[in-house]
């Protein structure tokens, strides 16, 4: 088994071939997978680089500053930093590749089908800036740009509590990524709510994602081996998102706070659950996590107004050899009328495309989400900058589409095996997180009941 990044493989050959031939791209022969539109967007960039040439680094530098240094920081989960004049001059060529075909900044949503928080998807006016500068020849000046200040260690300041793993992850330096599920005791004596979560793992670069739970029962901690993670792409069984609402934290992300009015608990003898998705960076690492956790001062009661809805693919999984579109589509009738607030579509290497939209009784579409170019080292938890509102007797549909054939360069076999659902590396799944929220006015909890089980 083998994992094929074609960014990885062709970036470097790429990169030098840009700067030296005043970024003509185009004409270079790219592996099959590359789509047509990237194949027309390198003509667009071609075509278009002279005719925009001149942006200056003035004009760059806050896209660079804006867009891609929440990771591209020496502190970030990317492998370089662009903070400097220096930086993006010496990336200039790869740059314009990776913005131009929007594999960078990482964002997988299509406009225009749910409009999420923090969207990282380039403006034409961004591109075309960029277009210009490198087309250029990536003018500007060559002194030290200015020094970013080192970030502080928890932005927050002081943590009341401060939580580390019971033994670190030992990660190889080279081979696929590992997905594990590692369990953190609460150490504390009292019951606390927080009104923040910070997460520090020893080296961003081996952190994908974390997809953050709690654990109330504390039963985790009997499953043997805990210490060393639970291995899995997914959340064990027992340890369903719940409550709390849908957690997401990758490198680039800042400190995690609930909801204004929602407040996360931890109580003595409960876990933190962290879903992970690591990678390896080259070197052996013993990686370690900390985790801040500032608690709020006592609010009044009141309990949670959301739920994390799992809706699964009713029925087997099973992706045959070679298949290059393999088209998996549920429904699911909402029983009671919700808010949606947060979506985290999942699915593993297999997926091409990912769709999701609401039917209302009435009859109109809304959409939940469209990923035409699935990657699932990019999947994150989506949030709406406006709760979608769906009445009762809403019909949600989506639509999963696998393509388990060589010309899949996210395939992780070569030759490629018959794949079934599960949560191993190896398997596929099929499922739509939902994070919602009822009307105001309803009983949360009969609600949340009837919502759990019509998603069963
Ligand atoms: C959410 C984090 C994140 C953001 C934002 C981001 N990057 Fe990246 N970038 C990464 C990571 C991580 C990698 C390493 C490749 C990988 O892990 O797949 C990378 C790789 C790259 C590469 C090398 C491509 C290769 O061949 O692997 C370039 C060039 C790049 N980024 C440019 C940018 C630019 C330009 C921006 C902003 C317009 C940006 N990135 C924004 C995380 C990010």
């Amino acid at each position: 088994m083998k994992k094929r990044s074609i960014w990885r493989e062709i970036a470097p050959v790429l990169a030098p071939i840009a700067l030296i031939s005043g970024v003509c791209i185009s004409e270079l022969s790219r592996p099959s997978a590359i789509t047509a539109a990237a194949e027309q967007v390198s003509a667009q960039v071609s075509a278009q680089a002279s005719a925009n040439a001149g942006a200056s680094y003035a004009q760059v530098a806050p896209i660079l500053e804006s867009r891609c240094a929440s990771c591209h920081n020496p502190q970030g989960g990317a492998p370089f930093s662009l903070l400097t004049y220096d930086d993006a001059k010496q990336w200039s060529g790869q740059i314009l590749e990776v913005t131009q075909n929007r594999y960078m900044p990482p964002w997988l949503p299509a406009p225009g089908k749910g409009d999420f928080v923090g969207e990282r998807r380039l403006s034409d006016a961004e591109l075309e800036a960029i277009r210009g500068w490198v087309g250029g020849g990536a003018p500007g000046s060559g002194e030290a740009g200015p020094t970013a200040p080192e970030p502080p260690e928890w932005p927050l300041g002081k943590p009341d509590a401060v939580l580390t793993l019971a033994e670190p992850v030992a990660l190889p330096g080279n081979g696929q990524d590992v997905f594990t599920n590692l369990v953190v005791p609460f150490a504390g004596d009292q019951a606390r709510r927080l009104r923040a979560i910070q997460i520090r793992p020893s080296d961003p670069q081996a952190v994908r994602s974390v997809l953050l739970s709690f654990d109330a029962s504390g039963r985790l901690r009997q499953t043997d081996g805990w210490k060393q993670g639970i291995a899995g792409m997914e959340p064990p069984e027992d340890a369903a998102a719940g409550a709390a609402g849908l957690i997401f934290w990758s490198p680039g992300s800042q400190e995690l706070k609930p909801r204004l009015g929602d407040s996360w608990r931890v109580k003595p003898g409960s876990d933190l659950l962290l879903t992970t998705h690591l990678k390896t960076t080259g070197k052996k690492l013993a990686l370690q996590f900390q985790i801040g956790l500032y608690y709020a001062a006592k609010t009044a009661a009141g309990g949670p107004r959301v739920s994390v809805v799992r809706l699964a693919h009713r029925g087997p999984i099973e992706i045959p050899a070679g298949a290059s579109s393999t088209t998996l589509e549920d429904s699911y009738t909402l029983p009671q009328s919700a808010a949606v607030t947060a979506v985290y579509p999942r699915a593993h290497f297999l997926a091409r495309s990912f769709e999701a939209y609401a039917m209302t009784p009435r009859g109109k579409q809304v959409w939940l989400l469209s990923i035409s170019k699935w990657d699932a080292d990019w999947v994150e938890v989506y949030r709406y900058r406006r709760p979608v509102l769906l009445p009762k007797g809403s019909v949600i549909h989506w639509t999963i589409s696998y393509d388990n054939s060589a010309e899949n360069p996210h395939n992780p076999s070569d030759p490629a095996v018959a794949v079934h659902g599960g949560t191993g590396p190896a398997d596929e799944t099929d499922a739509l997180l939902l994070e919602m929220e009822a009307a105001a006015g309803t009983n949360t909890v009969t609600w949340r009941k009837a919502m759990e089980s019509a998603g069963k």
